[in-house]
């Protein structure tokens, strides 16, 4: 079996199938979702820093972090599509620098890149596919630029910020992006984007309108309780659940119950 491509995905637009994907970090949800889900494409996102490294924001992560565990991801997929993000400063200081971080991304097993921005990035952009590397954008809530957003707030509320997006998402079309995240706008907004459009959006607390969705892994799962966002439905109840199995553990080791004879060798 062959992973699927980015030409697949974009195709899957005029097709009108819709488009789902998860984030992924390690090797053991990979192959899960490889192989017992319909998934279409896995994003190593530098959501990581977030939900693996436990920091406020994605701005710490660095370029040999995302190759780290896009190799365990992609080692474990025959299937997916592997899209590896750009984190910050990997793309944003020059053309050299975005290409050799690029590259280390795709030699650690990404079918593609994503990276932040629109306007502002269509020429880096328009380097990456021109060496022949596929390009997914990301616009509206754009993590790594949290501070100067003020926070992580909804996008594209007033007509002024509606049409910055409307402008982005054509830059990005026009670079050569095969497809572009639309993050935290109303829905109403991605609505017009989406028909606007020839490549496919994938949004995330976007709406139902876009070409496809995501969500990342550990939320939708419900892993942790402190932080259930509007926009993220939760299909698992993975704290009470695994925190449940946890504590289970727990008493029947202080009860003596655990390990039982069937757990156990002999000699
Ligand atoms: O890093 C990430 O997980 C992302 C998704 C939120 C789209 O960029």
């Amino acid at each position: 079996m062959s992973h699927i491509t980015a030409p697949q995905l974009l195709q899957k637009k005029s097709l009108r199938q819709r488009i789902c994907a998860l984030t992924c970090y390690d090797a053991t949800f990979a192959q899960l979702i490889d192989q017992h889900t319909a998934v279409d494409f896995v994003l190593v996102g530098d959501s990581l820093g977030m939900v693996i490294k436990g920091e406020p924001t994605t701005l710490n992560v660095d370029v040999n972090e995302i190759v780290y565990h896009t190799r365990a991801v992609s080692r474990s997929t025959k299937r997916v599509h592997v899209v590896a993000d750009m984190p910050f400063l990997s793309y944003q200081i020059n053309d050299e620098e975005t290409l050799k971080n690029a590259g280390l991304l795709m030699k650690a097993g990404a079918h593609s890149v994503k990276l932040e921005g629109g306007v502002t990035i269509q020429n880096r952009v328009r380097r990456l596919v021109d060496v022949g590397i596929p390009v997914m954008g990301h616009i509206g809530l754009t993590p790594q630029s949290v501070h100067a957003l003020g926070g992580f707030r909804v996008q594209g509320k007033t007509s002024v910020e509606k049409q910055r997006l409307l402008d982005d998402a054509f830059a990005l079309q026009d670079a050569g992006a095969f497809a572009v995240v639309i993050e935290c706008t109303p829905e109403d907004v991605a609505k017009e984007i989406t028909e606007k459009l020839q490549i496919p959006t994938i949004g995330i607390g976007a709406g139902k309108y876009c070409d496809g969705q995501i969500l990342v892994l550990y939320d939708f799962l419900d892993l942790n309780s402190e932080f259930r966002p509007k926009f993220v439905k939760q299909f698992f109840n993975g704290t009470a659940a695994i925190a449940g199995a946890c504590q289970a553990y727990v008493d029947e080791v202080q009860q003596g119950t655990f390990p039982g004879p069937e757990h156990t060798y002999h000699f």
